[in-house]
C-alpha cells in the first residue's frame, strides 16, 4: 500500500476520471515542503509550515499528472492572483484541506478551464452557509443540509476555474449551483459542468460546459 495515498479517495476519483482531464491526490506528508522548487517557493506568500507543506504536496501531485502527459520536473510558481502558472498549452487547478492535497490538469484541447476543491467532509457551520448560498440554493439546503459542504466547494472549483481564464473576482453569490443537474452558471455568463466526489473528503471538479 502507498503511504501518500487514501485508497477510498483514489477509487473515488478514478470514477469520476473525465476524458483528457487527469486528477490525482496525496495525503500531506511532513516533508512535502521540501518538494517546493527555488522558484515556487519564492511565489508562495505564506511562510507557514503547513501551508508550505500543502503547497508542496498539490505540486507533487500536479508533477506527476504532467509527467504522464510527457512533461519532465515542470515548476508551478503562483502568479500574482494566487493561481498556478501551468505550461503553455495545459489548464490546471490545486487544492488541499489539512489532510489531502489534489490537482487536475488537462490539454486546453480537452477544455478551457479547470477547477479543483477538496474539503473535510461534514456540516458547514451555519454562518459560512449564510454567506455562501443563495436564495434557491438555500431552498436545496432546507431539504438537505448535508450538502452545504459541497456548495461550497462547488463554488471554489468554479471560482478557481473561471478566474485564470476571465480574470474576474466572483463572490459566492455570483455563483449558482444546480446539483441536481451537476452545473454551474455565474454571474458574468459563464456554464460550467461540476462533479462532486463525498468520501471523508468532499472533491469538486469544475469545467467549461
Ligand atoms: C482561490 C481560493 C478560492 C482558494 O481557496 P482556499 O480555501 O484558500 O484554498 P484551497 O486549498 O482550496 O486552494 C488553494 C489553491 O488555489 C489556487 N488558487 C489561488 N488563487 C487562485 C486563483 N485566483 N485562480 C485559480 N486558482 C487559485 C492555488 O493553486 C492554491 O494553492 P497554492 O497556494 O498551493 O498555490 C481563495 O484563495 C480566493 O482567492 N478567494 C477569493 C475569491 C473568493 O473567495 N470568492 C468567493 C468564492 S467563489
Amino acid at each position: 500500500m502507498n503511504a501518500a495515498v487514501d485508497e477510498t479517495l483514489a477509487r473515488a476519483l478514478e470514477s469520476v476520471a473525465l476524458p483528457g482531464v487527469l486528477i490525482g491526490h496525496r495525503l500531506i506528508s511532513p516533508d512535502d515542503a521540501g518538494a517546493l522548487t527555488v522558484e515556487e517557493d519564492a511565489s508562495l506568500p505564506s511562510r507557514l509550515p503547513d501551508a508550505r507543506r500543502a503547497s508542496g504536496a498539490a505540486r507533487i501531485v500536479a508533477r506527476e499528472l504532467l509527467a504522464r502527459m510527457g512533461f519532465a520536473l515542470t515548476p508551478l510558481p503562483k502568479a500574482p492572483s494566487g493561481a498556478p502558472i501551468w505550461p503553455s498549452g495545459i489548464v490546471g487547478s490545486l487544492a488541499h484541506d489539512d489532510r489531502i492535497a489534489v490537482a487536475a490538469v488537462a490539454r486546453r484541447a480537452a477544455t478551457d478551464a479547470l477547477g479543483i476543491d477538496v474539503e473535510p467532509a461534514g456540516p458547514l457551520p451555519a454562518d459560512l452557509l449564510d454567506v455562501v448560498a443563495t436564495a434557491r440554493e438555500r431552498l436545496v439546503l432546507y431539504r438537505d443540509p448535508g450538502l452545504g459542504r459541497v456548495l461550497f466547494a462547488a463554488k471554489e472549483a468554479v471560482y478557481k476555474a473561471i478566474s485564470p481564464l476571465d480574470g474576474v473576482f466572483l463572490e459566492y453569490y455570483d455563483i449558482e449551483i444546480d446539483l441536481a443537474a451537476n452545473r454551474a452558471k455565474t454571474r458574468h455568463g459563464r456554464t460550467l459542468i461540476v462533479n462532486t466526489i463525498c468520501t471523508a473528503h468532499v472533491v469538486v471538479l469544475a469545467r467549461l460546459a
